[in-house]
């Protein structure tokens, strides 16, 4: 391990003593390492969504929930705020509470203070720092909330703290993060989820509504910037961790809808024919060729529950908006 590494792990440590079980996941460096060299050397070229959420990442990232454009999370907060006691009387009482990514903690305090009895909150994560903040705010503004973070990757097999086994769950995945998945991951996700949480539990999901590009496009290309200082921050990642020589400034950020896939396509494309070098290993790109960063699915609200209902859950109900922008949607096992 090199010594500026190590000294970030040490200051994650040290800054995560209320919660004892937030460390720094092991293994992260190495996994970004390896994801972007691999990556970078097949076509067609991509890095998977996830390094997207470094410090940097996760403050942009913020910023972009604020944006005029980016209608999802304040849509979501909205159909949250207005059907949180309904939600919470479908839920029941004394259930453990786990949520996948930390998300804003916003719609995570609307839900807890909605539900009745809550027995603790869990909330996993492969970000430390994001798990702290959110877990930290949360758990004053819940006094007497117990919080238990878990810092891990919710795409593999998490393990849940001994309490959080026996009781009844209500499963919590907001943002609409489960479109960044491809249908198969999802419901390899949805799976995975039914087997953490078991027999009886609840899951609340967040899903972006498919709608016309000219409000999908923006959403993901504003008019600030904002969005694409968030994409292109994964090469000044890869700059300051990988010892990258990405310049910046020849490469863009670019946002497309494509209809037929029901999903918007994220790319870093290079504006120039160059070489760039990452851990010592060197890269061509032609003009105009693109890194694959994210993809954003959308679905019609059937869509959805057929594709949870494929993965063994029954959707329970689902909520939206006026305008027909996002769904939330209460599914059970
Ligand atoms: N889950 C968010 C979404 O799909 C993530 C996101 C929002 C995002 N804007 C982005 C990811 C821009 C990459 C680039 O809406």
């Amino acid at each position: 391990m090199d010594s500026d590494l190590s000294l970030l792990l040490q200051d994650a440590e040290a800054a995560s003593e209320p919660f004892p079980s937030l460390r720094r996941r092991k293994g992260e460096h190495e996994e970004f390492a390896t994801a972007v060299l691999a990556g970078l050397a097949r076509p067609p070229r991509s890095i998977p969504c996830r390094f997207f959420y470094d410090a940097q990442g996760c403050g942009l990232f913020e910023e972009i929930t604020r944006l005029p454009e980016y209608y999802p999370t304040r849509t979501e907060t909205a159909l949250l705020e207005a059907h949180a006691n309904e939600i919470a009387a479908l839920v029941g009482m004394g259930r453990v509470l786990i949520e996948f990514g930390s998300g804003s903690s916003r719609k995570t305090s609307l839900l807890i203070s909605a539900l009745r009895n809550l027995v603790a909150y869990v909330p996993i994560d492969v970000s430390a720092e994001s798990l702290q903040e959110a877990a930290g705010w949360l758990s004053l503004r819940h006094f007497g909330l117990n919080t238990e973070p878990v810092v891990a990757d919710f795409t593999k097999p998490v393990t849940l703290p001994e309490f959080a086994r026996i009781r009844p769950k209500l499963g919590f995945f907001s943002g609409s993060t489960i479109g960044n998945f491809t249908h198969d991951e999802a419901g390899d996700f949805l799976r995975g989820a039914a087997r953490l949480l078991g027999k009886g539990s609840r899951f609340l999901i967040g899903v972006d509504l498919k709608k016309p590009e000219n409000i999908l496009v923006p959403a993901y290309d504003d008019a600030r910037g904002v969005t694409a200082a968030f994409n292109l921050n994964l090469l000044e990642r890869i700059n300051r961790e990988l010892g990258g020589d990405f310049d910046l400034s020849r490469f863009a950020h670019e946002a497309i809808y494509n209809e037929e896939a029901g999903r918007v396509e994220i790319y870093l494309k290079s504006l120039t024919g160059q070489r760039v070098r990452v851990l010592g290993r060197e890269f061509r790109f032609a003009r105009g060729e693109r890194i694959h960063t994210e993809n954003s699915h959308k679905y019609a609200v059937d869509e959805f529950q057929a594709l949870a209902a494929d993965s063994g859950w029954t959707p329970v109900k689902a909520w939206t908006d006026p305008a027909q922008l996002f769904s939330l949607h209460l599914l059970h096992l």
